[in-house]
């Protein structure tokens, strides 16, 4: 492992064939490889090499019961990772891959047990990515990767997120600029009937109803005590910031801050979007719509981590379907105010 990880700069739209093959090598040879995927930064390892796959969670801190999705350049290498592709994963996936729609179903003997962490399922999705896919197919094999970024931090959009994380702790980082979706894939468990979404994403329930034509379960229409490990990967305290984060919602404006160096971020048309009558934040950034939310969120988090201020508070967007991928983020990221602000950080 290098003592500093080299950081390549490709061009997603003609990534350079030596860099691609360099990083294949390395993901041929059993090393870790971050690359962009068009929703966060992933750390990539041969996904048919358990010593690979191994690395991956030595790196991050992972947990070993958190299960990775599996990334194919293509359909044959998807369903190659898979025991049964049905009528509804051949729809979805004409309608969503490339992209931001991850699909558990049952695994193949290719994958190992370290990967979906001895579950039956695996998650599969094809990346809208020009180098993932060239890596991908570069390579040769299915690529596990996780975001590249230490367990329960935020995920990466550009590539210095990654190497402030991980930095000689993995093997090269192709760095092809910031990230276009800017949150994680929809996962949607297709081993169950109706299907569920285990974690909202920018492909929403409803464009996955639409394109099924059948009832699909969002995240909230699941029992919590259903099926407790059915996304391991859902914890609460994840994509958190080192800065300590808050919620507001449906505060007066009077309980807000009026010490300390704080930024607010507030999402959508929310009664409160005007920073001048409240507390004195440093800075007060809007995100009016969805799809500007997802894209810039987690960048603002690096961005706030690196400040040095003393924290921040979210005001969330409003409790529509749009907004819910974004809702979840928050969730997890923050506590509410003002209950919470004795307490330490989000559990750090
Ligand atoms: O957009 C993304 O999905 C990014 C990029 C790199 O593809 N990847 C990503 O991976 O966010 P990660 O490891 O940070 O999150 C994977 C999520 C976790 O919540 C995990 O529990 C869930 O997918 N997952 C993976 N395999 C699963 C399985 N077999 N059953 C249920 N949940 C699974
Ligand atoms: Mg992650």
């Amino acid at each position: 492992m290098p003592l500093i990880t080299p950081i390549i700069p490709v061009n997603d739209d003609e990534p350079d064939p030596t860099a691609v093959n360099q990083a294949a090598g390395i993901l041929r040879r059993g090393g870790l490889v971050a690359f962009a995927t068009e929703t966060v930064y992933g750390l990539g390892a041969d996904a048919t090499n358990p010593e690979a796959v191994a690395r991956i969670f030595q790196a991050k801190g992972r947990p070993s019961f958190n299960p990775l999705i599996v990334h194919a350049d293509r359909v044959e290498m998807a369903r190659d990772c898979v025991l049964q592709w049905p009528e509804s994963a051949d729809i979805l996936a004409r309608c969503f891959w490339p992209g931001p729609l991850t699909l558990v179903l049952p695994r193949a003997a290719i994958i190992p047990d370290v990967v979906t962490a001895g579950r039956d399922t695996v998650g599969v999705r094809i990346p809208d990515s020009g180098v993932a896919r060239a890596l991908i197919e570069a390579t040769g094999r299915p690529i596990a990767a996780p975001s590249a970024n230490r367990s329960t931090g935020i995920s990466p959009t550009e590539a210095w997120h990654v190497s402030n994380d991980l930095d000689g702790k993995i093997d090269l980082i192709l760095d092809s600029g910031q990230t276009g979706v800017g949150i994680e894939s929809t996962v949607l468990d297709l081993t169950t009937s109706p299907p569920r979404v285990l974690r909202p994403g920018s492909i929403t329930v409803e464009q996955i109803r639409e394109a099924l034509g059948r009832e699909v379960l969002g995240q909230a229409d699941r029992p919590p005590e259903a099926q407790p490990h059915s996304s391991p990967g859902q914890m609460d305290v994840h994509y958190a910031p080192r800065t300590p984060t808050f919620r507001v919602e449906h505060v007066a404006v009077d309980a807000l801050p009026r010490e300390g160096r704080w930024v607010l971020i507030s999402l959508g048309e929310t009664s409160i979007a005007d920073a001048s009558s409240m507390g004195r934040p440093d800075r007060h950034i809007r995100l009016l719509t969805p799809t500007e939310a997802e894209s810039s969120l987690y960048s603002h988090l690096q961005s706030i981590d690196l400040s040095g201020i003393d924290f921040l508070v979210i005001v969330p967007p409003p409790d529509e379907p749009r907004w819910l991928a974004i809702r979840d983020r928050i969730w997890r990221a923050s506590r509410p105010w003002p209950a919470g602000r004795q307490d330490s950080a989000n559990g750090e």
